[in-house]
């Protein structure tokens, strides 16, 4: 007979979700509005038979006006935390002239958050960034670790007292290899070595930089960045040529960056989507796929607790960001959550200082190179009026956070 199992989670822990602010505020022009409306871009969806409009951002979920409903939501799924973004292009629209007005909405999108009693995790750089900034040369110019912390010490200044944790940099690994290698984001460049090895370089850099500002204004902040971190392993463990594929994936992958900065770093801001099951011939990869997301992402919960296990060789303090899935009919939704959170459980049990689970995300929103289709959200949106409508999930997600637990049947 199936037994009904509950798992506490610890007194302090964190339960949020996760957003970012072009993906879900509307009305922005970085160099990704541009990206989008671009010919090369139009031409080569038309190629694959898509309709260019699905690929705009627009309105997104016009977040910017309804950051007040959005926040009741958060609140009311009784959550503690709201992960949330700052549009660089919005604050520096042009280079060295920065827009107070746009700040004051911040301010008030946090006031708004502070009186709901959120904590805040606010990321400073989510992948997109000013036009002027890339007609410089973006990323791969180094005068870029300038300009960002300027721009940094700015938000710091005017909203450090809104802020509990710093994300510096999103993720910085996926638009630098979808940006300078696959050519699936902009600057839309592929296999450009040498500007990918600049940019990596300049966004470590930067993020020291910023890491060490912050804490001059602020000693007690809690900065970081997030990283996603995919399960790797050998399809054949036998198989030596396939164990070191996978570790030199893991390595580079998920390793290289924290190496570069784990002395900068007060906790690891962790995301969690990808399990790969390494193949020594191209692809490199082919997992078993049981179960897979609406755009085929393999569901693999395990892989959370692996690397859990292996991030604890960091020995700082673990908040997982960012957790989720596109699942439009929310039909994978509760089981998807609830096996992660399971693992993470265990991992924790044994040892690992897990504090947070963060679900990606809110809403449904702007999927970058995928467009509309996806859709992440405990909540749907509609694409005119912007109603947002709660999947069934939400009573769930409700259920475990208000009570902190959840609850598995073996
Ligand atoms: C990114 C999000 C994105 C999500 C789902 C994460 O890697 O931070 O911006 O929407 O993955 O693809």
């Amino acid at each position: 007979m199936k037994q009904e199992k509950i798992l506490k989670f610890p007194k302090d822990f964190l339960w949020g979700v996760s957003t970012s602010a072009y993906q879900i505020e509307g009305g922005i022009r970085n160099d990704w509005s541009e990206w989008e409306k671009s010919e090369i871009r139009s031409k080569k969806l038309k190629v694959k038979g898509k309709n260019p409009n699905d690929f705009i951002c627009g309105r997104a979920c016009d977040s910017y006006n309804r950051y007040e409903e959005d926040l009741d939501l958060v609140k009311d799924l009784g959550c503690g935390a709201y992960r949330m973004g700052i549009e660089w292009a919005r604050i520096e629209p042009e280079e060295g002239k920065f827009n107070m007005e746009e700040i004051e909405h911040y301010r008030q999108v946090l006031q708004e958050a502070k009186r709901r009693d959120l904590k805040i995790v606010l990321t400073l750089w989510h992948w997109t960034n000013p036009t002027w900034l890339v007609n410089q040369g973006g990323w791969a110019n180094k005068k870029t670790i300038d300009y960002y912390l300027r721009y940094a010490e700015l938000i710091v200044q005017e909203l450090g007292e809104y802020v509990d944790f710093w994300i510096t940099l999103n993720e910085p690994m996926v638009p630098l290899a979808n940006g300078y290698l696959t050519g699936k984001f902009p600057p839309n460049k592929k296999l450009n070595i040498f500007q990918a090895i600049k940019t990596f370089t300049n966004l470590i850099q930067a993020h020291k930089k910023v890491y060490d500002s912050i804490h001059k204004t602020l000693p007690k902040a809690q900065v970081s960045i997030t990283k996603i971190i995919n399960s790797f392993e050998p399809a054949r463990k036998w198989f030596l040529v396939e164990t070191f594929f996978s570790w030199l994936a893991n390595y580079c992958a998920n390793d290289l960056f924290l190496q570069r900065i784990k002395s900068k770093i007060d906790f690891i801001g962790f995301d969690y989507y990808f399990h790969s099951r390494v193949i020594w011939y191209p692809p490199f990869k082919k997992n078993i796929n049981k179960k897979v997301t609406d755009i085929g992402w393999e569901i693999y919960p395990e892989g959370i607790y692996q690397i859990l296990k292996n991030l604890n060789k960091y020995n700082k303090p673990i908040y997982v960001m960012e957790n989720g899935l596109a699942d439009a009919e929310d039909k994978e939704r509760l089981d998807f959550i609830a096996n992660h959170l399971k693992y993470i459980h265990q991992a924790i049990k044994e040892g690992v200082d897990v504090k947070s689970y963060f679900y990606w995300s809110l809403l449904d929103n702007f999927e970058w190179a995928e467009g509309w289709a996806p859709k992440f959200g405990l909540y749907e949106v509609d694409r005119k009026s912007f109603k947002r409508t709660p999947r069934p999930s939400v009573k769930v997600y409700k259920d475990i956070c208000k009570n902190n637990r959840i609850k598995i049947t073996n």
